[in-house]
């Protein structure tokens, strides 16, 4: 079972191919070896995901005689800094690779979205292939050019626009993920379905049982509804001018509760978008927008995911709520003392309200969190 869709970037008038299937790389040897004749390339990755999978990378690319090289970077959030994008720019230039040579990410979020950066900057711009290893990057983040690292506590702070060459959504490498990793990633497959499409947020109530025991033909249409939906956002949104920003659902919170947490191990970015997406509809609930029964409903499926809903499931103590506003100052969607909020009207209706008062926003946190 395999689906190929393509993502047009009509701003750029370009577009790439994502496949979604099992054992992709080998299915399309013809292809690579086809771009990827006489190249240069180098493979980037984390040191879990090189213990856990890159043996079935190589088998399937093994026909091809690549001779790749290979850089590895320690897991987890604080990788996406300066220090490690330079430590990839250094190295690709030190290896004397050109813009016609390729860049293959393989590797979760954190990876793709620090690849994909070096990408974009070494020689303004070198081939990058995604090949996204965890659920939460082939749901959302291998696709849509959006690259990142972390500048101190501000998160995603520091980024561009690039798109891969390809895509890759191969579902063989999702078989060494953690249920907590593969869960953290189910976030944003819930949010994609809250803020855009209801019908895809009663297909996912329907097969939660099969999600959790991650049955293949369910991840394989969850994957391909997600990249749909954001697919089509972005097509005509690219540097998110409009309705982009409905993709940051939950995050305003969840990008302040990452900082908050100094993007450690307590919480994971799709934890923290689960927490998010929690506060933003009691948000909307208090506004007199989503209903009761909606909110509940929501944060029922999410504790049936085993997602946290509460902030003391990761901190017993108070959160303070002074210091997590700060990070929110932080984000880009601050104007003045006013921040625009992702919200729900009801499940599949997102919408931007605009001019939240910072003020507003610290009574809400104080009796939500403290
Ligand atoms: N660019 C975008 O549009 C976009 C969208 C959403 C999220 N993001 C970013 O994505 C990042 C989170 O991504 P993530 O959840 O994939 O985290 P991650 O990349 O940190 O991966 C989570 C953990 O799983 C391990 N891992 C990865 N693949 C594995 C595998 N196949 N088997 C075993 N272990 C594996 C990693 O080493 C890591 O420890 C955040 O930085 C977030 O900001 C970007």
């Amino acid at each position: 079972m395999i689906r190929k869709k393509s993502i047009g970037i009509l701003s750029r008038k370009t577009s790439y191919d994502i496949w979604i299937g099992e054992n992709l790389l080998k299915k399309n040897n013809d292809y690579l070896a086809s771009i990827l004749a006489d190249k240069k390339i180098a493979i980037i990755s984390d040191k879990n995901v090189h213990s856990c999978q890159y043996s079935n990378l190589l088998d399937q690319i093994s026909d091809l005689a690549l001779n790749p090289y290979l850089l590895l970077i320690e897991p987890g959030e604080t990788s996406k800094s300066w220090k490690v994008l330079k430590k990839i720019l250094e190295w690709l230039t030190k290896l004397n690779f050109d813009k016609t040579d390729y860049i293959l990410a393989f590797g979760g979020g954190v990876v793709g979205d620090l690849v994909s950066l070096a990408a974009s900057l070494f020689r303004r711009g070198i081939n990058l292939i995604q090949i996204p290893t965890t659920f939460l990057s082939q749901v959302d983040s291998s696709v849509g050019g959006k690259t990142a690292i972390n500048s101190g506590s501000a998160k995603n702070s520091i980024g561009t626009f690039y798109h891969p060459k390809v895509v890759f959504c191969d579902l063989s490498f999702l078989s060494t993920l953690s249920d907590r990793v593969f869960l953290a990633g189910y976030a944003e497959v819930l949010k994609m379905a809250l803020v855009f499409d209801k019908g895809f947020y009663k297909y996912l109530i329907e097969n939660q049982k099969l999600t959790l025991l991650r049955d293949k033909s369910i991840l394989m249409h969850i994957i391909d509804k997600s990249l749909e939906l954001k697919s089509k956002i972005v097509e005509i949104d690219e540097t998110e001018q409009g309705d982009r920003a409905l993709l940051n659902f939950g995050h305003t919170f969840g990008h302040a509760l990452e900082s908050y947490f100094d993007y450690s191990e307590k919480l994971f970015h799709g934890e923290a978008v689960s927490l998010g997406m929690v506060l933003a509809t009691l948000f909307s609930n208090e506004k007199g927008y989503i209903s009761d029964h909606e909110l509940k409903e929501i944060r029922d499926h999410l504790n049936m995911m085993t997602l946290p809903t509460e902030a003391t499931q990761i901190h017993n103590g108070k959160i303070d709520v002074v210091k997590l506003l700060s990070f929110m100052k932080q984000d880009k969607k601050v104007v003045g003392d006013n921040i625009n909020l992702i919200l729900l009207k009801d499940i599949g209706n997102g919408f931007i309200k605009r001019n939240v008062s910072f003020q507003k926003l610290e009574k809400f946190l104080q009796l939500q969190l403290s």
